[in-house]
């Protein structure tokens, strides 16, 4: 395998920029291939069967590329359609739950941790099974979270609606208990600070965030290392492409990505 080829990385739309830019951060010199599926967003309240057929068209598209890794940005997609994608390619899929019920695992110390996530990924209880095949006797407390991808998506991150939108939504699982929680959609590391504010402010308890973006960052590093597969390019040429119009991608790229954010490309799928 080209130890230079890219690293496709896909979401169902912009949210899967945290996943892209800490694999940036992660490692610097790895070229990304990015698709944002934004003509079907949201996957997180379709049906398994849909967003498996949505991930399957997306694969395709990225393994026209020379790959030599495919990150499965998305926590809907990662819930459920892994199997089906592992038998279209021959590199290696990653999806984000294993590494962050692992995360989740090595953080906690009472054993009882949150979930929140799109309604797919919670209806799935995929993160629930890989938490307990590594902790049988963790409980596990899980919950939809859907209003979160709008307020992102919004700009509203950091408001007084999202305050009480997390507040109602989280108060629950803070009465189990809970000393770790999993943010199980692409858009809720854009919240961490206003959860770790309102948990020290509202709650005054320690909760571990665990985001799978930073997760699936350190075992893709793993994975290259252990496969001698890392870059030594001398510069890297990230491509990122929308499904849908790419001026709103371009726009919230750029406050996620930075200035230097190239270029986005339409494709039709
Ligand atoms: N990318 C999705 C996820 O992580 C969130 C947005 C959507 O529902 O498409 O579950």
């Amino acid at each position: 395998m080209n130890r230079n080829a890219a690293i496709g990385v896909f979401d169902s739309g912009i949210g899967g920029l945290t996943v892209a830019r800490e694999i940036a951060r992660e490692l610097p010199g790895e070229t990304l291939l990015y698709l944002g599926d934004t003509a079907r967003l949201p996957y997180g309240s379709k049906s398994a069967e849909t967003v498996i057929k949505y991930a399957v068209r997306n694969v395709s598209f990225l393994a026209k590329s020379s790959l030599k890794a495919i990150v499965v940005a998305c926590n809907t997609v990662s819930s459920v359609a892994l199997p089906a994608l592992r038998e279209i390619v021959t590199v290696p899929v990653l999806g984000v739950i294993d590494p962050g019920a692992r995360a989740a695992v090595a953080a906690t110390r009472s054993g009882i941790i949150g979930v929140i996530g799109q309604p797919g990924t919670i209806r799935s209880g995929r993160y629930e099974s890989a938490i307990l095949q590594l902790a049988s006797s963790a409980r596990i407390y899980s919950r939809p979270t859907p209003l979160l991808v709008p307020l992102a998506e919004e700009g509203w991150v950091g408001s007084e609606v999202a305050r009480l939108v997390l507040k109602e939504y989280l108060t629950p699982l803070v009465d189990r208990g809970i000393d770790t929680l999993v943010l199980g959609c692409t858009h809720y590391p854009l919240f961490k600070e206003q959860l770790r504010a309102l948990f020290q402010d509202e709650y005054k308890r320690e909760v571990v965030l665990v985001d799978s973006a930073v997760s699936i960052s350190a075992e893709l590093r793993r994975l290259l290392e252990s496969q001698q597969l890392l870059s030594d390019a001398p510069q890297t040429s990230h491509r990122f492409f929308a499904t849908d119009s790419t001026e709103t991608f371009s726009r919230v790229g750029r406050s996620f990505w930075g200035e230097d954010f190239p270029q986005v490309l339409h494709v039709d799928l």
